[in-house]
């Protein structure tokens, strides 16, 4: 067995730093989710994308979950600009694409449609409700989306933890370093709790390495900040996972909350980074009561292994269970509720907000300690 080979075939680069800009006079503006996309496909973590999607990809997509050429793919990854902005745009322009005012890229536009979102919402989101912050943020973003190949030839700067983003090409080189033949990827936007840790575990147990990769990108905001979780992340592993087995890298993606769609764009992704096995867990990607437990599991049912080409790991509900005296999930644990430690992830943002302590039971104390800090932190500079 050897890594997972990139969705679509091969790794796609579309980074380009010496591309002559000089008489390309049209530009649009980036918001924050298209510039993170705009990297993403350059480095060949959206690998087959070369762009953002034309109209034919995003029908199949929306639809079918496919691509116009047939590989799986079910978010659309799509670049939207205000009306004022497109009236000036023609098919077959080249375009920069700034964001503050800085040109990170650019794009040959091969295409300008307009999309109709409630069709999208209700496919890629399972609903309109403009209280789902994934459909809020689709009905906010601009009307005409522009399709069509682009170039990085910026790379967007990184604040901070810079030594964390890493292009699939990286990654690979480093699984590979580590010996590893089977890789298994962990998406999240939280901290690693005590069920998080349990599952990773799990999944450790069967493959060679596990490669941690948080989302970092833009997320709600009452989502705990990146910064904060990236100190957590490594003294947990400091703490807690022997060196060679693990490996943290981020996600620059925007969190979508598309859940079971959500998590098939999830795996694809860390296909590319290398990983040969994908953790699905309860409500993956998910947001309020929009998804069951389970959708974004079943949802792998659509595809065959092949088209995969990642295997995905699914687990059930884990939590503490204090008869068991350790963790468990309702598959292994006998006991009714009342013996269980189930803490939301609301819940503990108060609480934390609130400086109080999350039981051992449920997080690390070195991750407790990283976290209060952080959100105390947070709560003085707003
Ligand atoms: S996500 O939105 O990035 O998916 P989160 O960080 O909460 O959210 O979850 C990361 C992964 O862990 C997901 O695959 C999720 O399904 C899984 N997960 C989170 N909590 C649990 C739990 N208590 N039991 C089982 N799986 C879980």
């Amino acid at each position: 067995m050897s890594l997972s080979q990139p969705h679509g075939g091969r790794l796609i680069n579309r980074y380009q730093p010496d591309v002559d800009l000089s008489l390309i006079n049209k530009q649009v503006e980036l918001d924050t989710i298209a510039l993170s996309d705009l990297e993403l496909i350059a480095n060949g973590a959206y690998s087959p994308l070369e762009g953002f999607m034309g109209a034919d990809d995003y029908v199949q997509v929306i639809q079918h979950m496919r691509l116009a050429s047939g590989e799986v793919w079910s978010i659309p990854i799509t670049l939207p600009v205000s009306d004022e902005a497109a009236s000036t745009i023609r098919e077959g322009d080249l375009v920069k694409l700034t964001y503050e005012g800085t040109v990170y890229g650019l794009i040959e536009v091969q295409e300008k449609y307009r999309p109709d979102k409630t069709i999208e919402a209700k496919q890629v989101y399972r609903t309109t409700d403009v209280a789902h912050p994934g459909v809020k943020k689709l009905f906010e973003r601009p009307p005409v989306y522009l399709g069509g190949p682009v170039t990085l030839v910026k790379r967007p700067p990184k604040k901070r933890f810079a030594e964390f983003y890493l292009d699939p090409e990286q990654t690979r080189a480093r699984f590979r370093e580590l010996g590893w033949r089977t890789v298994v990827g962990f998406q999240t936007r939280n901290p690693v709790h005590r069920a998080h840790e349990y599952i990773q575990k799990c999944a450790l147990e069967t493959v060679d390495g596990l490669f941690l990769n948080p989302l970092v990108g833009e997320t709600k905001a009452d989502d705990i900040p990146a910064d904060v979780r990236m100190e957590s992340y490594q003294v947990l592993l400091e703490n807690y996972y022997p060196e060679q087995r693990v490996f943290l890298a981020v996600f620059p993606a925007a969190m979508r909350y598309a859940g079971p769609r959500e998590a098939i764009f999830h795996a694809m992704v860390r296909k590319n980074y290398g990983c040969t096995h994908f953790i699905v867990g309860r409500d993956h990607a998910g947001v309020g009561n929009y998804y069951g437990t389970y959708d974004a599991q079943r949802i792998f049912d659509h595809f065959t292994p092949a088209e995969l080409g990642i295997t995905p790991l699914f687990f059930e509900h884990s939590f503490y269970c204090y008869q068991c005296g350790g963790m468990a999930s309702t598959k292994t644990c006998p006991h009714s509720e009342e013996h269980r430690l189930i803490l939301s992830g609301t819940k503990v943002r108060q609480m934390l907000s609130q400086g109080e302590v999350p039981p051992p039971e449920f997080s690390r104390k070195e991750v407790v300690e990283v976290l209060i800090k952080g959100m105390k932190q947070l709560s003085y500079s707003s």
